[in-house]
């Protein structure tokens, strides 16, 4: 599919023979306002332009960004003529259970085929030189965070913790020998269009089965007070998931003071015999703070291995729907779902009539 339809400069001088040279070398600490100036000059015409420079700010500080104490990365920049063209980071996550993957991230580049396939050269030595046979990404910095490139759904804003990106990239990571790995799922949902009948019948039967179960909706300080039961029911519910990493002490402190620093979020932990046993985070993404907000996302439900299959999700959604409704929410995004997700696409499918609106791929290559 051909996505470029006006000649690039470079194009219209290339065919009158002028030749021009990509040179992709490390970054140095005198490269930062070209590293910044890039991703401005990228997305220069994007309303969002000024949210996605501030995001890149955020990435770099360890404090919002804790994962930065156990990835090793390395970042490149390409030139064209000795302007900025592109970017990508090599990056090793010491905590990836499969010692062989290191991944690329950060990408971001012109619609330059040549400066794309030059910068995941340069990644993939990076990542070989330490004994990595396989490079996965997009990633920053792993899969617990931004992963993956938007390939469908252009015609929505960036959502936090989400990544978004110019829709030619997915040509020019392809057409760099990059293959599929997996796909991510951004769900729309609409909460007047819930299968409510079904939702009750498992709810029902799962309250009187289940009779130590109680939840409770968490937020501001309680949030923070139950962060080892968040915690646990993460890395437990997730831990068979596509690319997962547990979340460390310190990314989890991160993770429920983000949560708990915005209010509005429908936050609900569901305890069985008061021991931890599933949760469902939803955050606003309408963005005033003083008007009742009207979507959320919700970004992560999960139910502990010994209690899945028991009508939990159910409880969760059930709860977590009536939330919604009390808000005046209209719109739910719910992301990310792997596609290979059975259970959870199985119940995202019944819950109401639903569509993918937004598709976010990781790719996948082998170094030599
Ligand atoms: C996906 C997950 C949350 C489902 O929770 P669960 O408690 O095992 O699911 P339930 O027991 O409530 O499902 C029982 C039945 O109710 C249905 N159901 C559950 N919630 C429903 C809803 N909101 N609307 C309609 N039906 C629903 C299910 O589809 C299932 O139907 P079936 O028996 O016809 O298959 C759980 O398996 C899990 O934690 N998985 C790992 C974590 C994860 O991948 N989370 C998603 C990414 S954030």
């Amino acid at each position: 599919m051909k996505r470029f339809t006006s000649p690039s400069p470079r194009h219209i001088l290339e065919t009158k023979g002028v030749e021009f040279m990509i040179d992709v070398a490390p970054l140095r600490e005198g490269d930062l306002p070209s590293f910044f100036g890039l991703l401005a000059d990228i997305y220069a015409s994007d309303p969002a332009r000024p949210q996605l420079l501030l995001g890149q700010v955020g990435l770099f500080l360890p404090f919002f960004h804790p994962v930065l104490y156990h990835v090793e990365y390395q970042l490149f920049l390409a030139r064209e003529d000795k302007r900025p063209v592109g970017q990508v980071a090599a990056i090793v996550d010491k905590h990836y259970p499969d010692p062989k993957v290191g991944f690329f991230g950060l990408f971001e580049v012109t619609p330059n085929q040549e400066a794309a396939g030059k910068l995941l050269q340069a990644a993939g030595s990076w990542l070989a030189g330490r004994g990595k046979t396989v490079m996965l990404g997009p990633v920053a910095f792993n899969t617990n965070q931004k992963v993956g490139t938007l390939i469908q759904g252009f015609d929505h804003p960036p959502q936090p913790g989400l990544t978004y990106n110019p829709p030619y990239y997915q040509e020019l990571l392809e057409g760099a020998g990059m293959a599929k790995e997996i796909d991510l799922l951004a769900y729309l949902w609409d909460p007047a269009q819930v299968n409510t009948a079904k939702i009750e019948r498992v709810a029902r039967r799962a309250r009187a089965r289940i009779p130590g179960l109680a939840l409770r909706r968490l937020s501001g300080s309680s949030l923070v007070r139950e962060k080892r039961a968040l915690g646990e029911v993460y890395n437990r519910s997730l831990a068979a998931g596509w690319g997962f990493v547990p979340l460390t002490e310190k990314e989890l402190d991160a993770f429920v003071q983000g949560l708990a620093a915005r209010s509005q979020g429908i936050h609900l932990l569901a305890e069985v015999d008061q021991l931890p046993a599933g949760i469902s985070l939803s955050m606003p993404t309408s963005l005033s703070r003083r008007a009742a907000a009207t979507s959320f996302r919700l970004a992560i439900l999960g139910v502990v291995p010994e209690y899945q299959s028991r009508g939990l999700a159910a409880v969760l959604f059930q709860e977590t729907i009536q939330a919604y409704a009390k808000s005046g929410c209209r719109q739910v995004d719910i992301s990310l779902v792997a596609e290979n997700n059975s259970l959870m696409n199985r119940v995202i499918e019944q819950s109401a009539t639903t569509t993918v609106a937004r598709r976010y791929r990781v790719y996948r290559l082998a170094l030599a």
